[in-house]
């Protein structure tokens, strides 16, 4: 098994959710992370917090929107700046507006793919060099909604289907120059995603994945051999909703 103490990953979006807790997940296995948000006051804040509670390794807080290219590029300078290396990332960051095509509006169409898809790119792009170096290992986070589609998800399904067809491809374009490249598709986790609140009703959330499961799933893949790629991962949760 590979040892991936001392190791760095960005995480984009690791606020909260899924990305906090695939940050929470790499720090306790003593991983350095830079988590990126809109809001640099939120990323600082995020990790203050984080390193108050671990000291195996080190988070830093940038403020940087997958929208935004240029920003993307700065945070992987930001995170070798700050820790010489770059060995994984974690593209997360994503939202989603649902509705059926007479309602979706033309912005909340430019937002999810800009966000979702465009934002999985910029982060790919900015990144890969470094990757190349460290013969590191990109993650997107897709969806379940990446390979099944439902009324009310046009924009949401076309993002998503969008990053696993992407993820693949890319996967093939660098595996062998030593980067691993997976994307992995949960189903329901209980975040804030689309408006949810996970502390509201701990029972009504109880039946779902939870952000730290997806942390150790990462954590799992980090470390497997070198010779194996598990590139597609579907997740869900183990029992439907009671
Ligand atoms: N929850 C689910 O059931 C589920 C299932 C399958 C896939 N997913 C996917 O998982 C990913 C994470 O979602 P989540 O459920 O963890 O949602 P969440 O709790 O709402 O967290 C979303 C994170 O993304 C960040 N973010 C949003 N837009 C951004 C932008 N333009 N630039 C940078 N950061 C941005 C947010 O940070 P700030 O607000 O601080 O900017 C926040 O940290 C998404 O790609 C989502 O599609 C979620």
């Amino acid at each position: 098994m590979i040892r991936i103490k001392g190791k760095t990953g960005l995480i984009t979006g690791g606020t909260k959710g899924i990305g906090l807790g695939i940050a929470e997940a790499l720090l306790s296995e003593g991983v350095n992370v830079a988590i990126t948000s809109r809001s640099l006051s939120k990323a600082e804040e995020t990790a203050k917090q984080l390193n108050a509670k671990f000291d195996q390794a080190k988070a830093i807080g940038i403020k940087a929107d997958v929208r935004n290219f240029q920003e993307q590029k700065e945070a992987v300078q930001q995170t070798l700046e700050k820790f010489d290396q770059l060995d994984y990332v974690i593209a997360n960051a994503g939202l989603g507006h649902f509705a059926p095509i007479s309602e979706l509006t033309e912005e909340q169409w430019k937002e999810t793919i800009d966000t979702n898809l465009s934002g999985v790119f910029y982060s790919a792009k900015a990144s890969v060099e470094a990757l190349s170096k460290t013969k590191g290992y990109f993650i997107s986070i897709s969806s379940l909604a990446g390979c099944n589609f439902f009324a009310g998800g046009a924009a949401y399904n076309a993002s998503k289907f969008g990053v696993t067809g992407f993820t693949q491809a890319m996967m093939l374009d660098v595996r062998d120059k030593g980067i691993k490249v997976s994307t992995i598709m949960p189903g329901s986790v209980s975040t804030h995603f689309n408006g949810n609140n996970p502390n509201v009703n701990e029972d009504q959330e109880a039946w779902k994945i939870q952000i730290e499961d997806l942390g150790e799933i990462v954590v799992n893949l980090f470390k497997m051999h070198p010779r194996t790629l598990p590139s597609k991962i579907e997740v869900r949760p183990a029992q439907t909703k009671k």
